[in-house]
């Protein structure tokens, strides 16, 4: 259960790098202690103030990475496929068809990896890409996720969401039975990806988390709504979180249906079926987790804690206080700012917000 964002995989990376370039550079220096650049999520009126609420952010994301209970099926997290050094080293079902949707011949689904499967594209000549191909193939090496399914409800108490499995998931099928999906990119670690101003293969988990999706300020938001006097001043409002690129990419698992969800699943249940379920509950916590080792009970599995008091201990009260909520919306309209922010009913949404705020603290 320990994950430090903080150690020498991209160092040593970076240090391979300068010694085989050829020129005579210095190491790098080590990331460790270097500062993680975060945003002021207190001055932003976001999170509570105090070594407390921040002790409780980074506890809440910390849970909610691990938590299997996260996925549809009650056993996928995001650790599931960032398990070993942040990245992924099962070997079974790791194939992804590539963009023609057919396996290559002679590895399919559910098949194991081997080591003479690399490189996928063979040069004869490594270093030489002139040289003659070997053998290639556009699959993919990557992570599995769920099995195909489509999102019926959640089951109060209960980590597996109700869904229908009876689809045909072709190409993951194996005589006649589906197996878990697997997605089409290679699954990079999570160390360090702190400090990645964008993240992804792509750079798409934007730099501003809009509290919505991972596009940044080009997205919507349904987190919060302008109600100002024309149409152009209502509807959802802009916002940016900055340094919020792992914020941004942390809302595309949860709800992808390759990932950890059912398709056809929303935020509002993610947050309903997680605020009933003792944070954790399924999974043995190691008691002297930097972070979660305090919140471990004497004897069992699971946290002392639960998500509600998590989220109340780190966010203002603005976010899960509906008296407040008002409050907030009156202080706004007295400031005569043409576009007054009115919240939408956060509720159990607001957990949308505040779980990848969490989730992707940086401390984690
Ligand atoms: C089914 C496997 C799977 C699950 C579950 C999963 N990830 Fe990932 N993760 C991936 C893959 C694949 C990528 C690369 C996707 C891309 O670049 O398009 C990725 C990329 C990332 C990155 C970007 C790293 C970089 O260097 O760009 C981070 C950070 C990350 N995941 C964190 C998470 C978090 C947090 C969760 C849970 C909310 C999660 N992952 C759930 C497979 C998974």
């Amino acid at each position: 259960m320990k994950l430090s964002f903080k150690i020498f995989p991209t160092v040593l990376f970076l240090g391979g790098l300068a010694g085989t370039s050829g020129f005579a550079q210095a190491p790098p220096a080590s990331l460790k202690g270097f500062p993680v650049p975060e945003p002021d999520l207190v001055a932003m009126g976001i999170a509570k103030p105090g070594a407390a609420a921040k002790l409780a952010l980074q506890q809440l994301g910390k849970a909610l990475y691990w938590d299997m209970q996260a996925g549809s099926d009650g056993r996928t997290a995001c650790a599931s496929c960032h398990f070993h050094a942040g990245a992924d080293h099962r070997d079974k079902n790791q194939r992804n068809p590539g963009h023609d949707g057919v396996f290559s011949e002679h590895e399919g689904a559910n098949s194991t990896v081997k080591t003479s499967d690399f490189p996928l594209h063979h040069l004869a000549v490594k270093d030489d890409r002139h040289s003659h191909v070997v053998s290639d193939t556009n699959d993919r090496v990557s992570s599995q996720g769920v099995f195909r399914s489509d999102f019926l409800d959640i089951v109060a108490g209960n980590a597996v969401d109700s869904a229908n499995f009876a689809i045909d998931d072709t190409p993951f099928r194996v005589a006649g039975v589906n197996v878990r999906r697997v997605e089409p990119r290679n699954t990079p670690t999570v160390i360090n990806a702190v400090f990645n101003r964008d993240n992804f293969w792509d750079g798409r988990a934007d730099f501003c988390f809009n509290g919505s999706n991972p596009r940044g300020p080009s997205g919507t938001t349904n987190i919060i709504k302008m109600v100002g006097q024309t149409p152009r001043q209502q509807g959802p409002a802009p916002i940016c979180i900055p340094f919020s690129s792992l914020a941004s990419q942390a809302v595309g698992p949860p709800l992808s249906a390759f990932e950890m969800s059912a398709a056809g699943r929303n935020w509002r249940k993610v947050g309903e079926k997680l605020l009933h379920l003792p944070a954790l509950a399924p999974q043995r916590v190691d008691p002297t987790d930097s972070l979660l080792g305090p919140l471990v009970p004497a004897s069992g599995p699971g946290l002392t804690t639960t998500y509600r008091a998590l989220i109340q201990a780190a966010f203002d009260p603005d976010y899960w206080d509906d008296p407040q909520e008002h409050s907030f919306r009156r202080q706004r309209k007295r400031s005569g700012n043409w576009h007054a922010r009115e919240r939408e009913p956060v509720h159990v949404d607001g957990v949308q917000l505040l779980a990848v705020l969490g989730a992707c603290h940086p401390e984690v």
